[in-house]
């Protein structure tokens, strides 16, 4: 509970550039949702982004930079959400380091991204102390500020669980400091990339909130459809074809019901749904195109506001800080009876 007397909604995304449809729908749409209802924090994990990238780092803060840009043109708004950089709350690597101590290497090495991890990444080498810690860091975000809710995928189910034993250990400890912070799992949308598996940066098969639509419609043309629809007199099948998965995200029912319609009819052949597809990704996304460049175009205002946010988010780090301080002893104003001022 926070002193607006809403709950506190926290979360965050590795800041390693421009967003694609996948992170909006997976992440970023469900967090404009929550504004309102909840007292939220979003911020750029840019310390995370250094537990792949370490060895070159001279693009993580203009990524940072680029991806609160376009979560801003996605509707977050630092009126109604705390958005903020992480290495801009040195409290997250203080209350980091308390957890580590706490934290059974059992525990760690169990988390299944881990190694899962480690395996699909093989251009770099991952067996680091902070790759290994890196749930740590995430319960650190977390906790620090007392957050009742994380809205997340369901990828990261096990880093919460994570999040939750470490708290119950410290509160185990020191005593009661921290809520157990609940996962809200975004509604699971499975967006497709234009090869039809996951929409995933490192796939390459992404489109971004920042595609011009030349770009989308040359995407569009490469996108899969019903492998089975060899001819253009054959009847498609919308429910496996990747087309017909970007109508529901972005088209209106009535579009869907008609493209669908036309489809098992063989009214409408691949080229004309990809032609249609694309018009239609670029209507929904040239509004957020356009206020993300405005964003990027004046970059000095736009760290003002994330400077600003920083500031909100440490006032509560803070608070939580001097909670922690005392329930592990370190409060040495307490030790020595002095007045604090
Ligand atoms: N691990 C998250 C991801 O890859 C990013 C993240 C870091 C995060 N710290 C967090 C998410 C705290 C929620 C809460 O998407």
């Amino acid at each position: 509970m926070s002193s607006s007397g809403k709950q506190v909604v926290l979360s965050g995304l590795r800041s390693t550039g421009p967003i694609h449809l996948g992170n909006y729908f997976g992440a970023v749409k469900n967090w404009v949702d929550l504004q309102d209802t909840y007292e939220c924090y979003y911020f750029a994990a840019d310390w995370h982004a250094l537990t792949t990238d370490y060895a070159d780092t001279s693009r993580v803060a203009a990524n940072t930079l680029e991806a609160v840009a376009d979560w801003m043109a996605a509707g977050l708004d630092p009126a109604r959400s705390t958005i903020f950089i992480q290495s801009l709350v040195p409290e997250h690597a203080e209350l980091h380091l308390l957890f580590s101590m706490i934290s059974p290497l059992g525990w760690l090495e169990r988390v299944p991204t881990y190694k899962e991890q480690q395996q699909n990444i093989e251009n770099r080498d991952l067996s680091t102390y902070g790759f290994l810690g890196y749930p740590v860091l995430q319960t650190a975000d977390i906790l620090v500020y007392r957050a009742d809710f994380v809205p997340v995928g369901e990828d990261q189910a096990s880093h919460l669980e994570l999040s939750r034993e470490l708290a119950r250990r410290f509160n185990s400890y020191y005593g009661a400091v921290f809520p157990e912070p609940k996962a809200l799992f975004t509604p699971a949308r499975k967006v497709p990339g234009i090869d039809g598996r996951k929409m995933s940066k490192s796939y390459g098969n992404a489109i971004y909130l920042a595609d011009t639509p030349e770009e989308i419609q040359r995407k569009c043309k490469e996108m899969f459809t019903d492998p089975q629809r060899l001819r253009r007199s054959d009847p498609g099948r919308p429910e496996v074809c990747n087309l017909f998965s970007f109508h529901q995200l972005v088209s209106p029912p009535e579009v869907c019901e008609r493209v669908a319609a036309d489809c098992r009819a063989a009214a409408i052949g691949c080229v004309d749904d990809k032609k249609l597809i694309a018009e239609r990704i670029s209507e929904f996304l040239t509004p957020m195109r356009e206020r993300r460049e405005e964003l990027l175009r004046d970059r000095a205002t736009l760290l003002d506001i994330l400077e600003d946010g920083s500031r909100r988010a440490r006032q509560r780090a803070g608070e939580t800080m001097d909670l922690v301080r005392t329930a592990t002893h370190l409060d040495y104003r307490a030790l020595v009876g002095k007045a604090r001022g």
